[in-house]
């Protein structure tokens, strides 16, 4: 039995295996939240030519408008001969790809060049060696020496000399020639700045030329299909070396379909991406490049390394040129990692003179302090909730996600992103509909729904939105169209973001106290994350997400981190620069903290708290 990939894989499931079981084991990206239990929803795949009859899981988590176009929940699935997937697996217009789209820096020094040179013809009183004469020209037209080359570039050397009169292109990095090319394709030069993310990973392409993004496109990490967070993945990794191998397979295959995408979208080919920065929790950067993260997870937590790194594509299995740069930014910590460094670099005035806080708001969430006297950093295991995950009707932000969220007596307005029937929440949406929802008196302080016979004050058009749910009460947010789902906020919901925002709350409580400082000294408060941008002060303020500071002092600045891996593949000062920060900054561990613990009970209250 065969099975169709979309646009052109073919995978034959093994027998009494459900799709989700072949996808996973063919290594394709489907969402796994409740490992494959048929309660989270979340591994939603489009079926076309054979459609299989929904399941009871498929009509409780789909609307009759997915069943009916074929979506169903690749977990409950069994795979019959003629079926055709659809993963929907690249994203280059979601709003956290276009918050980056069309963006220009303006310091451009990447270290890697390309030039142009003509060298001489042997003659019989000239015999130097066809690489020698190279080098000679290339020395001669920069003023630097070059040492370093591979067997690759040697071995093409006499063809690529005599394909055009002893000119050619020469793409150079420090003192080490990566690549020749016949001709002049000095205007040609791109690299790619990567952020993986435990729940996604976006990667953007840049004209090292001129400093332009060009394109920027995200996917889920394939390794969710392997746990939700970077505990599960670690305890997934620790089981055997085939798990820990398939865990750096799905994290280096989704990079490279990303690359491969890319490629398609625009006309740069991968053979001419010469540099790669990545950024990315300390968790990810081991998995990727295949260390043992068993170390990260017990105490003292430590990493393999913290240092930055720098290897070669061909190292890696990342399908650029294969000589091109690739440079990781370091590790603060265990649970601290280059994408800290990253979004410092991204929202430089937390290193301003004064007290700076920034938080980098995502599955693992990472809080940075910096005072005159001190820098702290620390990480909070959110869970993915910020990101959609874990939430009944939940989901990226993307097309049909309710992004923001208005409650009246009158009812409830839902701006959805896209302008479309909303098919789910993303984590801004989810933020803003939880303060509505408090606010409007839908909820108490301690995220309860209020019961809907007793609430006498609550306006009749919301009490009528609250009704029983499977556990506990749900409160309508959009009721669907004629045939459409209803999108609802549960009791678990609530608790979710309870919990996320609580562990944040309570870190930042506790990295302050450790400064010697208070809350109300924070001169500015910086939230990073993708979707971060889109987050409102007051809604942070008003769900505790924040201890109670002055509106005024939060700022949001989106994907710091990306940015932060931007401006390094920009301008190698920056590379330079994180090297020597990284050792000034003391990684605090929060797991074992008692004061954490005190502050995570106070902070689970949906109220502005001080
Ligand atoms: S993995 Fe299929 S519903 Fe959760």
């Amino acid at each position: 039995m065969k099975i169709t990939i979309l646009p052109n894989r073919v995978i034959i499931p093994e027998d009494h295996e459900t799709l989700m079981e072949a996808l996973i084991r063919h290594h394709l990206p489907v969402q796994n939240i409740c490992n494959g239990k048929g309660t989270c929803g979340k591994c939603k795949v489009w079926m076309t030519g054979y459609v299989s009859p929904p399941s009871d899981h498929d009509m409780l988590h789909l609307n009759n408008i997915e069943l009916q176009a074929g979506f169903r929940l690749a977990c409950t699935v069994q795979p019959e001969e003629g079926m055709v997937i659809e993963l929907n697996f690249v994203e280059s217009q979601d709003r956290k790809v276009s918050a980056l789209q069309g963006m220009k820096t303006t310091t451009l020094d990447p270290g890697v060049e390309k030039v142009y040179i003509q060298s001489s013809e042997p003659t019989l009183a000239d015999e130097r060696g066809d690489w020698d004469r190279v080098v000679d020209a290339l020395s001669t037209a920069t003023g630097r020496s070059y040492d370093k080359t591979s067997l690759y570039i040697l071995s093409k050397v006499p063809d690529i000399l005599r394909a055009d009169k002893f000119a050619l292109t020469a793409t150079v990095y420090e003192d080490k020639i990566l690549e020749i090319e016949t001709g002049d394709t000095t205007k040609r030069l791109y690299g790619v700045a990567v952020d993986v993310g435990t729940t996604s990973v976006a990667v953007a392409l840049i004209d090292l030329n001129q400093g332009d993004i060009l394109k920027v496109v995200s996917t889920e990490n394939e390794q969710t299909a392997y746990g939700a967070d970077v505990i599960s993945r670690i305890s997934f990794a620790m089981e055997s070396q085939e798990r820990a191998l398939a865990l750096r397979v799905a994290i280096r295959r989704t990079i490279n379909h990303l690359l491969e995408e890319l490629e398609v979208q625009t006309n740069v080919g991968k053979n001419e991406i010469f540099k790669m920065t990545i950024v990315g929790n300390t968790t990810m950067h081991h998995l990727l490049l295949g260390l043992d993260a068993s170390h990260l997870a017990v105490s003292p937590f430590v990493s393999v390394c913290n240092r930055p790194l720098e290897f070669s594509a061909l190292e890696l299995g990342l399908e650029i040129n294969p000589q091109a740069r690739i440079l990781l930014l370091p590790n603060i910590g265990s649970f601290v990692g280059g994408d800290t460094i990253g979004a410092i670099v991204g929202a430089p005035v937390v290193l301003e003179q004064g007290n700076h806080l920034l938080i980098d708001l995502g599955t693992n969430c990472e809080l940075f302090l910096k005072t005159d006297h001190t820098m702290l950093a620390c990480s909070t295991a959110a869970g993915p909730a910020f990101e959609g995950a874990g939430i009944a009707h939940g989901m990226r932000a993307k097309r049909g996600a309710i992004e923001s969220v208005t409650i009246t007596e009158d009812g409830v307005v839902c701006q959805v992103i896209g302008e479309q029937e909303p098919i789910g929440i993303c984590g801004s949406g989810l933020i803003e509909a939880i303060d509505e929802m408090r606010q409007s008196g839908v909820i108490n302080k301690q995220g309860k729904i209020v019961d809907p016979e007793k609430a006498e004050t609550l306006a009749i058009e919301l009490r009528k939105r609250i009704r029983a749910a499977e556990k506990g009460r749900e409160f309508v947010l959009a009721y669907g169209s004629d045939q459409g789902q209803d999108i609802t906020l549960s009791q678990k919901d609530i608790v979710e973001l309870q919990l996320a925002k609580g562990a944040v709350c309570a870190g930042i409580k506790t990295l302050v106290e450790m400064a010697g400082i208070t809350v109300s000294e924070l001169d500015s408060v910086t939230l990073s994350g993708t979707f971060a941008t889109y987050l409102k002060a007051h809604n942070i303020l008003n769900i505790g997400l924040v201890p109670d500071i002055s509106e005024d002092r939060i700022k949001t600045v989106g994907n710091a981190a990306h940015v932060g891996a931007i401006l390094a593949l920009l301008d190698h000062q920056e590379v330079a620069m994180v090297g020597e920060l990284y050792r000034k900054i003391s990684h605090v561990e929060l797991g074992g903290s008692t004061t954490f613990s005190n502050y995570y009970m106070d902070s689970m209250y949906l109220e502005r708290l001080s």
